[in-house]
Order: structure tokens, then sequence, then C-alpha cells
């Protein structure tokens, strides 16, 4: 007690405070989303994320020399197609945009971790993440076959790990199921398990024209209020065998985090989703926060909440502040 306790005594110099640090990250740490678009030589940059840009295969291939991407835990990928239906048939097209993605960074570079989101918004005409039945109802057991073709097809490209983003109930253990039996049973599934219904979402919808056409998708995806239902979402998506399970957003939910690390002993990853990001670089940019301090205490939040891995556009950014010394 004090005055024989001082914990000041921790905090006296920077070697003693580096010293005593308990949460620590490094850029294996780091998962980094990529948005591809068709054609060639596009590389835009998303205006409500500056700094990430959409790129086309030719020049995505270009960025991922770049050698943060030896350094860093892996990549997601998300397709922004020209084409849309309403099957979801074009996110299973053998030669769609993840497809050929995954198959040329394969080539090139074949020690990066690769992972792909699964979901069918991006590539239908509504934007919802699963198919709608006659009375405009997302229809769950139908869009677990488009899932499972949009997995099988990812994982034929040569994707190492399949992350289904849409939320339908069953779909970590029909996906598991579909690959195991066409010969996959060496891919991981990452479990997008405990995912909210966030307005964080919305630069995220912007980049890749996501946004669902009528209504929202508070139907499939959680409720912010919900915790004890978030633990029962990620107990489900174990007990279907889920390799590894994600929450996202992070930040509004590093409670459910440390609660997953406490009670699975899966991997748990993160997601710092593009709202998160935004917010951060909007501040930034009009001088009222430091960036780099910022985003290193957002990032230490999330590990220190038990996150594994974090899924996060700052990574360039810190790759380059690390690399170019303070204030780089
Ligand atoms: C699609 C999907 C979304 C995100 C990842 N996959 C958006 C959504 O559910 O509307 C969000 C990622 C981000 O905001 O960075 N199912």
């Amino acid at each position: 007690m004090y005055p024989e306790t001082r914990l000041r005594r921790f905090r006296r110099n920077d070697g003693i405070r580096q010293m005593l640090r308990e949460t620590e990250w490094q850029f294996t740490d780091f998962i980094v989303p990529q948005f591809v678009v068709p054609g060639t030589k596009r590389r835009e940059e998303i205006p409500s994320m500056p700094g990430i840009c959409r790129f086309s295969l030719d020049q995505l291939l270009l960025e991922m020399d770049d050698p943060i991407y030896q350094t860093i835990g892996g990549i997601i990928l998300f397709g922004v197609p020209e084409a849309k239906d309403n099957s979801g048939e074009t996110a299973c097209s053998e030669n769609g945009l993840i497809q050929q993605a995954c198959r040329t960074i394969k080539r090139h570079y074949p020690n990066i971790p690769l992972i792909t989101d699964v979901c069918i918004c991006a590539y239908t005409h509504h934007g919802h993440c699963g198919l709608i039945d006659h009375a405009g109802n997302v229809d769950n057991d139908r869009t677990l076959k488009v899932l499972a073709k949009v997995a099988i097809s990812h994982a034929e490209a040569g994707a190492d790990i399949i992350a289904p983003s849409d939320m339908m109930d069953g779909r970590i253990g029909f996906i598991r199921h579909e690959l195991d039996s066409h010969g996959f049973n060496d891919r991981l599934i990452l479990a997008y398990s405990a995912k909210f219904a966030s307005a964080f979402y919305g630069p995220f919808r912007e980049a890749a024209g996501s946004k669902p056409g009528f209504g929202d998708r508070r139907s499939y995806q959680m409720p912010s209020s919900n915790r004890r239902e978030a633990l029962r979402e990620l107990q489900e998506d174990v007990n279907e065998n889920a390799d590894m399970l994600m929450i996202k957003p992070a930040l509004s939910y590093l409670d459910i985090i440390r609660e997953a690390r406490e009670r699975f002993l899966h991997p748990i990853m993160a997601y710092n989703v593009s709202g998160e990001y935004s917010m951060v670089k909007a501040a930034a940019r009009a001088g009222w926060i430091d960036e780099r301090s910022a985003v290193e205490e957002i990032l230490l939040s999330i590990k220190r909440a038990g996150a594994d891995r974090i899924i996060t556009y700052h990574a360039k950014d810190i790759f380059r502040w690390e690399r170019g010394g303070r204030g780089g």
C-alpha cells in the first residue's frame, strides 16, 4: 500500500516502461484487406478511406512487391465486380475476379497467407449477403449452397483460408463438409462468427459497392446490444468446426474479444473495420489527434483485449512509421 507501493516506479523512464510492457504487436499480427476490381492499370483511392486503394490485378501484384507484404500475417481479398446478378453465380465463376486473383497471387507469392472473403453482397443487385426469396426475405438454407460453391471456387484457385462473412446459420458446417468432399480438407475456415450490424461498415460498402439496395442487414448480423447471443454465435461456429473465430468490428466489441479469448482455444481475429479506420484518418487530417499515437493505442487495445491477429487498414502506415522512424 502507498507510500511503500508506488506504481509510478514502473514508469520512471523509457527503458523501464519498455521493459515492463505487457502487450506487444508485431507485423505478423496484421492482415491487410485488398479490394480487387476488373480490368488493368487501375489503382483508385477510395474517397472515404484515404490511403486505401482498389486495385486491378496487375496493380495489386505491383503493390505486393512492397516489402510490407513479406512481413505481415496475410492478406484478405474482397472482389468488387462490375457484373452482378441475383443468384450469386458471378461470385462462383472459375474465372471470376477473386478466382483469377488467387491463382495469380499464389503463383507470384506462394508464401503469403491468402484469405478470401466469402459473401455474395458485392455480387448481387440487391446487395444482401444471401439470396432473396419471394417474400423479400433472406433465404438462409438456399444461400448455404451458393456460399459453398463460392468457397470451393476460391479453394480451387488456391486460397489458403476461407472466410465466410454472410452470417447465415449453419454455413460453417456446410462449407466445411463441401470443402472436404471436394478434396480441400487442408484449407482453413476463418468464421466471421460475431459480426455485428454496424454503422462502421459505411466506407467499406462504398469501396465494395455492397450497400443493400433495400432494407438493412439486421435480420442476419448481430445487434450490438447482445453479448450472450454473440457467445452463442461463436460457440456454434466452434461446434461446426471453424478453425479460427472473428469478432467484427473490433473497437466497440472489445469485451466480446476478451470473452472469446477466455472461452475458446481457437485463434481469435478481430476486424478493425473501415469506419474505425476512416474516423482516425478524418480526425488526423483535421489535426485533431496524432494519427500514429492513436493507431498504436487502438491496435494495442485490440491485442490487449485478446485478439491474436487483427485485420486492419492501418498496416501500411504502421510499416511506414516504423521503417521510416518517428514522424516518417
Ligand atoms: C460483406 C462484408 C462487409 C465487411 C466485410 N465483409 C460489409 C457488410 O457486412 O456490410 C466490412 C468490412 C469493413 O467495414 O472494413 N459481407
